[in-house]
């Protein structure tokens, strides 16, 4: 176990299209270790999801979750998944806007449009098919992981950099509740 090292914007495995994840993988010790690290890096620096790029594996894998969460006070509960080799497809066209962060791209706030809803399917870290709907803060998490599998970063996803705001004064203004 251990906290891995990670990426930020301009290393280039963030801007790679990852690899899928071979199934027979998830029963190589390497791989679940890999997953284990995640998530001890995942709550080392407070993030609510990780992508395998973002620590420098470009693999089609992901985590994320929501516990009590001083980054994201207004986040509900996310139980803690992992998710290899993910698809998702939005459910209808309701897009939302709303501001997202990211480990990689430090101190830094934008508002990004995402899908309302979406349909999910992964294997999960037992090589078990997941099928799931997500909604809301739960579908931008994945809209902006699943983005990082694919060379993307949030900034790209922004309609306007109006809204990019350091984090420091995103607090200071109360951006959150100004919306
Ligand atoms: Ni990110």
């Amino acid at each position: 176990m251990g906290i891995l090292k990670v990426a930020r914007l301009g290393h280039p495995v963030l801007r790679r299209a990852a690899d899928p994840v071979p199934p027979e993988a998830l029963g190589t010790a390497d791989t679940q270790r890999l997953i284990d690290d995640m998530i001890e890096t995942m709550a080392e620096y407070d993030g609510v999801g990780l992508a395998a790029p973002q620590v420098h594996v470009s693999q089609r894998l992901v985590i994320y979750g929501v516990a009590a969460n001083p980054r994201y006070p207004d986040a509900p509960p996310i139980p803690l998944t992992v998710l290899v080799n993910p698809r998702i497809t939005p459910v209808g066209d309701e897009q939302e806007q709303d501001w997202e962060g990211c480990l990689s791209v430090p101190d830094l706030r934008g508002k990004v449009p995402r899908w309302a809803g979406l349909r999910v399917e992964a294997l999960g870290r037992d090589g078990r098919l997941l099928r799931y709907t997500a909604e809301g803060f739960h579908a931008r998490i994945l809209q902006h992981e699943l983005d990082h599998l694919d060379g993307k970063v949030y900034l790209d996803r922004m309609g306007s950099m109006e809204s990019l705001a350091f984090l420091s004064e995103f607090q200071r203004y109360g951006l959150k509740r100004a919306d």
